[in-house]
């Protein structure tokens, strides 16, 4: 079984629904607490074992890699001041050299042409997708988990988690065949499903390890829901040749593509957070009882 080394973050997206703020700053990089959405991903990755990194960009996300590159200037002033716990907390966040590609999405396609834009750097090997919207807590790191099932399961591994059933026509939905422990073997997928015709309430999450044929089936442009080559329906393919499991992990997700979500997880971070948690609680419930409801 070839190990999971490589992951692809796609982040070309537009983030309409967090407008106006992601107009002129990517989404992955709006910070939850004192970090952007990509470091927590990255962090993520790294987590599991990945080791090289395949940033999907376009136009407009050139923060990203200044992000993940040396600030000299920056650098020089914290070193100059004998800001040192700074300037090492910063250092060691920053990738080491060669570890991040960044290919170019010419064209606002959907999720399975982001993900197939990064295939010559995947190669022949079996990689992971972590899409950067979605952040993830839990005992031990949500894509961690999932390497460690591809490991007993080989094959492709998804990661889900129940959600509400008026909330399914959001996401990917699995139709489970049976089920052991979080384990759940899968009989298909569908992609958004029109309110009420959802095969199960279990949804994709954004956490995928994907075996290289996904490719020649991206590769054939098939356009699915909203106009979109879907990585969904090429999973749906592939399924018919390949296995497929899902993993119920053991944690809590955090979709911070809207505004909602994306409050929900500033506040979930502040309150895990020792240095900010006690005076941040206070802010809070002073806010709250000062609230009309
Ligand atoms: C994408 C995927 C979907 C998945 C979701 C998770 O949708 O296409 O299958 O459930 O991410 O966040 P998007 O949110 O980009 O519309």
């Amino acid at each position: 079984m070839k190990p999971i080394k490589k992951a692809i973050l796609p982040v070309a997206g537009l983030g309409t629904r967090m407008l106006p703020a992601a107009k002129t700053t990517p989404k992955e990089m709006l910070p939850v607490v004192d970090r952007p959405l990509i470091h927590y991903v990255l962090a993520e990755a790294r987590a599991a074992g990945i080791e090289h990194f395949v940033l999907v960009t376009g136009r407009g996300k050139g923060a990203m890699e200044d992000y993940f590159d040396h600030a000299v200037e920056l650098e020089a002033t914290l070193q100059a001041k004998g800001k040192d716990e700074m300037l090492n907390s910063l250092l060691a966040d920053l990738p080491k050299e060669g570890e991040i590609s960044y290919v170019r999405q010419m064209a606002p396609l959907g999720l399975g042409h982001a993900v197939w834009c990064a295939r010559h750097i995947i190669g022949d090997e079996p990689f992971a997708v972590l899409l950067p919207d979605v952040l993830t807590t839990g005992p031990t790191a949500c894509m961690a988990q999932a390497v460690a099932a591809y490991h007993t399961l080989g094959g492709n591994i998804l990661v889900v988690e129940p959600v509400p059933d008026h909330m399914t026509h959001n996401y990917g939905v699995i139709a489970p065949q049976s089920r052991d422990g979080r384990v759940i073997k899968m009989s298909g997928m569908v992609e958004k499903p029109p309110q009420g015709t959802a095969p199960s309430n279990l949804a994709v999450l954004g956490r995928y390890i994907l075996q290289p044929e996904i490719f020649d089936i991206l590769a054939e442009r098939e356009r699915g829901a909203g106009g979109e080559i879907q990585l969904t329906d090429a999973m749906a393919k592939l399924m018919q040749s390949q296995s497929f499991h899902a993993l119920d992990y053991e944690g809590e997700s955090f979709d911070c593509g809207d505004r909602l979500g994306w409050l929900r997880a500033n506040v979930a971070f502040a309150l895990n957070n020792p240095d900010l948690a006690p005076a941040f609680r206070a802010i809070v419930t002073e806010l709250m009882d000062g609230s009309p409801d």
